[in-house]
């Protein structure tokens, strides 16, 4: 199922339109090559001269990507373009939601019930770690499902987000609820904006993969000697024929395992460092 079908049954009525382009963040705009399809961001810019410019301007090293492909692709018609900027938008419709609505995609905290912490709470039992009075880093945080999980047994939290919009909501969420451990960091996972050796458990989940060696490297540099990294992935398990990520994690000592989301089994991977 291409990604734009699995987007447009999470969020019905979301109806994500070109306009919304213009809500992209810099780190999102630079990810367009890998998510975008060619032809079709191609036809909207044809259309919207100005939306080449803005991209341009939030993240420069894009240009010459938006040339490659406004060369590759011609302009369409007036039905095919709307065509075009539909399938488009679809494809990248969580990002729409993060800016406008992240309230979509909040689930309160469930300690008891969430699969994703028991998966957590499960790995690092497995590993003879105890989550209570950790430093724990949730890296590519969202909308701080894990953060929030982790924060009433956690020394501190820091929820590390790319995305402003996202960064917000969780700040806001956490004064809401009185949460004063929980502390909100912009970065990437390739750049953790965290001191070498800070986390005892770095968790992720559905979050790693876009550089996935650097990230990796930085995962290792912000954990403890001692300390865990758990990453749980949303693929289903097993990893398919000529998987890219399962080798990488392979090589920087990650072990595979499953966890069981509400009766889909997917993957997750987890290294103890320094052991
Ligand atoms: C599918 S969401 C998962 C969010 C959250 N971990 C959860 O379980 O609900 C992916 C998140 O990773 C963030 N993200 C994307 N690229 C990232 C990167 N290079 N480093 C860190 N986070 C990233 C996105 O902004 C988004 O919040």
């Amino acid at each position: 199922m291409r990604y734009a079908d699995t987007l447009r049954g999470q969020f019905p009525g979301l109806d994500p339109e070109a306009d919304d382009l213009f809500l992209l963040e810099a780190h999102q705009v630079a990810q367009l090559p890998d998510r975008a399809p060619d032809r079709e961001l191609a036809a909207v810019l044809h259309a919207r001269p100005r939306l080449r410019r803005f991209l341009v301007a939030r993240c420069p090293p894009i240009e010459e990507f938006l040339r490659r492909i406004a060369a590759e692709h011609g302009p369409v018609g007036p039905d095919e373009l709307a065509a075009c900027e539909d399938e488009l938008m679809w494809e990248i419709a969580d990002w729409v939601v993060y800016q406008r609505a992240p309230d979509r995609l909040d689930v309160e905290p469930d300690e008891a019930h969430d699969p994703c912490w028991t998966a957590i709470s499960d790995v690092a039992a497995g590993h003879g770690v105890d989550l209570h009075d950790q430093v724990v880093v949730d890296a590519g945080a969202g909308t701080g499902r894990l953060t929030f999980l982790a924060a009433p047994t956690a020394r501190h939290v820091f929820a590390v987000e790319p995305v402003a919009a996202l960064r917000r909501h969780v700040r806001e969420r956490a004064a809401r609820q009185g949460i004063g451990n929980v502390f909100v960091l912009d970065g990437c996972l390739d750049q953790i904006p965290l001191p070498a050796a800070t986390a005892d458990v770095l968790m992720t989940r559905q979050a790693i993969g876009w550089r996935l060696d650097a990230e990796l490297r930085e995962v290792e540099r912000v954990t403890k000697v001692d300390g865990l990294a758990i990453h749980l992935l949303g693929m289903p398990a097993p990893a398919p024929p000529g998987d890219e990520l399962d080798p990488v994690l392979s090589a920087h000592g990650y072990r595979p395992g499953t966890y069981d989301e509400r009766g889909v089994v997917r993957r997750l991977y987890v290294r103890r460092f320094g052991r």
